[in-house]
């Protein structure tokens, strides 16, 4: 697949998503993080939200559920026009059968990991799942500082989605930017969520090219 820029919308104008999104035509997703002040400290936007985004933008919605329940409640991001569903599996009751959920509604299904939440307990739900997130700053807020302490665990995420050979995609989010996206390229990442990096640059859509520009570098050398 190559690289993948999915910039998050978190930290662009909310009064303006479908202007905002039309600022960034390159890339390849909108990464729109849903909070519900339980799983997260923070609370942002639910499926309408991105029913309504979904209709008016060109790029394919990456929904990130930082939720609590999400067995009850991801299936309803599908609904709405997410075309990738990603459910943190600190807060999965049944993971396994979520992902199957999310793919028999016709989305891609993803599961993330919070910085201390190791990979090797769920290397067997490889097979079920078409991403992998792993989070490079505790969610709940954009802009806060990439956390080195999780380059390991991209490492151990490539080698086992290797050894599945699914074709998984691998994806990072917190703190991406022109600085950090080399050692997550290095690490083995393929999909780069950024928030405050693209929308707090003078010109999202060059920043969007900047970072699959330095991500590549990286990956084929
Ligand atoms: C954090 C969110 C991220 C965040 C990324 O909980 O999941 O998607 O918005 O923003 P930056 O790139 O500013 O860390
Ligand atoms: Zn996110």
């Amino acid at each position: 697949m190559g690289i993948q820029i999915t910039p998050s919308l978190l930290n662009a104008d909310f009064a303006n998503l479908e202007a905002e999104a039309a600022r960034i035509p390159g890339a390849d997703w909108l990464h729109m993080d849903v909070m519900d002040n339980h799983f997260v400290p923070n609370l942002t936007l639910g499926a309408p939200v991105i029913e309504a985004l979904s209709k008016v933008a060109s790029q394919p919605i990456d929904a990130h559920l930082m939720i609590a329940d999400p067995d009850r409640w991801a299936p309803s991001f599908v609904e709405a026009g997410a075309g990738s569903v990603t459910f943190h599996v600190e807060a999965a009751a049944a993971p396994v059968r979520l992902a199957r959920e999310i793919r028999a509604k016709g989305a891609r299904a993803s599961m993330a990991l919070k910085p201390a939440t190791p990979i090797e307990p769920y290397e067997d739900l490889l097979p079920e799942l078409d991403m992998v997130l792993v989070m490079t700053v505790e969610p709940g807020f954009g802009g806060q500082k990439f956390l080195d302490l999780c380059l390991p665990k991209i490492r151990r995420a490539r080698e086992l989605i290797d050894n599945t050979g699914g074709g998984l995609w691998l994806q990072v989010d917190g703190g991406v930017s022109l600085e950090t996206i080399e050692r997550c390229a290095e690490a083995g990442a393929d999909t780069f969520v950024a928030g405050s990096a693209v929308f707090g640059a003078d010109d999202p859509e060059a920043m969007v090219r900047s970072l699959r520009e330095t991500a590549a570098s990286v990956s084929s050398s």
